[in-house]
């Protein structure tokens, strides 16, 4: 009862919340305006506001243009690196590698039974808030069908909106800047796919006509950091292997080496047992340019790394070697040494010394990662074990429902292997 009723009224609560910020939003947006042509004047500062906002908005265009341009979908923003003029929900015209699945080889979403139209979020029902952060709010709806996803957007009450009201007053225009950055994400979640990055399922543009932007992706579980410290090695590994094995798909990505500024746990999210990053509007295509190699110095707080600047004049690997550099210290360093079987911890030590150091590239640290997989596979570190046992991993797992799962330490299960289909008898 008690869980019912809470989250219904969550999902009240929900509704509310967004019908009164539109409300809000509108009504802020008729009074601002009223009031310049009521007087008759408009104020020199108002004037400048404006235009440094103008400004901003541009420089934000600009920002997503050439991610549309390198992927040939130049529709998207017209002439004036505006995105498109309809402001339906409904409407489907941003959805660019959706109209033309073929040519955006490596980086398109293929319309298929994973996609999700806009018009499917009309009977929604909102039941969480899954997270928020300065920019954006992510929620948990549940469709129609009664299949759960994450709608993430523009957080109105969170900090990047309030700054930018603050500098500005202006909701409606700072609606749209902000949203920039969720439309940033959404053109790199469509470029950029793979196992460890979170799936956009589609996305839809806000009624209100304040360019502002929802996207839909596959839900997830925030990463709990305290939860994984006491988790079991393999699984520990597991999140460092896929953290790894994106890092080393961002280095070669369809849209060159990529950079995540904002490299924290909060920006992945945990799907099925894998990390998946879901932040992605702090990502940086560009490798820094330089004229010396003092150009090209990569600051931590406890320790700095130099790197050559090339002949071109960019500092190459930059973005690379930051990413790597910051999977050591804030994943490697509390999830890989800890527990680790002892016969991996060899291995173990010199992944936190290439990385630790910057000694190694994330091929070499992605060979590392894989040569340890195998080998723990392969149960070559379980020393004791006779190999007829450790040539298949048996793995059990009884339940009477999936939704609240507690180890039992008091348990004893044993297991009877019969000859005609070892190791599925218990
Ligand atoms: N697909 C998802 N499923 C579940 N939770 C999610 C999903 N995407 C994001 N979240 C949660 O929502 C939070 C906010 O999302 P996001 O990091 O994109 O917003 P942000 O405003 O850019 O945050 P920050 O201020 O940390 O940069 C995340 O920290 C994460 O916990
Ligand atoms: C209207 O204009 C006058 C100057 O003509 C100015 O003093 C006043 O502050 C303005 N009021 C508003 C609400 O902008
Ligand atoms: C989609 O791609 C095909 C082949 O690449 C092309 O002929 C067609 O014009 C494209 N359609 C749109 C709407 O871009
Ligand atoms: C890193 O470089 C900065 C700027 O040169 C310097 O102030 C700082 O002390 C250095 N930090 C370390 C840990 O060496
Ligand atoms: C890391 O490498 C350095 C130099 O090669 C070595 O002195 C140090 O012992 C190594 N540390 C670990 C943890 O292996
Ligand atoms: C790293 O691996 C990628 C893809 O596997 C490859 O294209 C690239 O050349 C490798 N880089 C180096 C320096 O070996």
């Amino acid at each position: 009862m008690s869980t019912m009723g809470s989250s219904l009224c969550a999902a009240a609560l929900l509704a509310f919340l967004v019908f009164s910020l539109r409300l809000f939003v509108n009504s802020c947006h008729f009074r601002v305006h009223k009031g310049i042509f009521t007087n008759g004047t408009i104020e020199d500062g108002f004037v400048m506001e404006r235009n440094r906002l103008v400004h901003e908005l541009n420089e934000r265009r600009k920002e997503i243009l050439p991610f549309l341009i390198s992927s040939g979908v130049k529709r998207l923003l017209d002439e004036s690196g505006h995105f498109g003029q309809h402001q339906s929900f409904e409407s489907n015209h941003l959805d660019i590698s959706l109209e033309n699945e073929s040519d955006v080889s490596s980086g398109s979403i293929r319309m298929n039974k994973d996609h999700i139209g806009c018009d499917q979020l009309v009977d929604m029902k909102a039941v969480d808030i899954l997270g928020s952060g300065y920019t954006k709010i992510v929620l948990k709806v549940v469709l129609s069908e009664g299949q759960s996803v994450a709608l993430k957007t523009v957080y109105d009450q969170g900090t990047d909106m309030g700054r930018c009201l603050e500098d500005f007053k202006d909701p409606l225009g700072c609606h749209e800047l902000v949203s920039f950055k969720l439309k940033k994400e959404i053109v790199l979640l469509q470029r950029l796919q793979h196992p460890n990055i979170i799936k956009l399922r589609g996305h839809c543009e806000d009624s209100v006509g304040a360019g502002g932007i929802t996207a839909i992706l596959e839900q997830g579980f925030p990463l709990q950091m305290i939860q994984l410290l006491q988790s079991p090695w393999e699984e520990r590994f597991r999140v460092c292997l896929g953290l790894v094995r994106l890092l080393h798909y961002l280095s070669h990505s369809p849209l060159g080496s990529v950079a995540l500024l904002d490299f924290q746990p909060r920006q992945f999210v945990m799907v099925s047992g894998e990390l998946k990053l879901t932040d992605l509007d702090d990502a940086s295509v560009t490798e820094p340019a330089c004229q010396t190699d003092q150009d090209c110095i990569l600051q931590f707080p406890l320790r700095n790394f130099s790197l050559p600047c090339s002949a071109q004049g960019v500092c190459e690997g930059l973005n690379e070697m930051r990413n790597l550099y910051n999977a050591y210290r804030y994943f490697f360093t509390y999830l890989l040494p800890h527990q680790a079987p002892p016969a991996l911890r060899h291995l173990v030590d010199h992944i936190m010394n290439s990385t630790g150091e910057l000694k190694g590239d994330v091929n070499d640290t992605l060979e590392a990662f894989e040569d340890m997989l195998h080998l723990y596979k392969s149960g070559l570190h379980l020393d004791n074990m006779p190999p007829s046992i450790i040539r298949g991993r048996l793995l059990a797992s009884f339940q009477s429902g999936f939704s609240h799962l507690v180890t039992d330490g008091n348990s004893e299960v044993y297991l009877k292997k019969t000859k005609a289909s070892p190791g599925t008898t218990v």
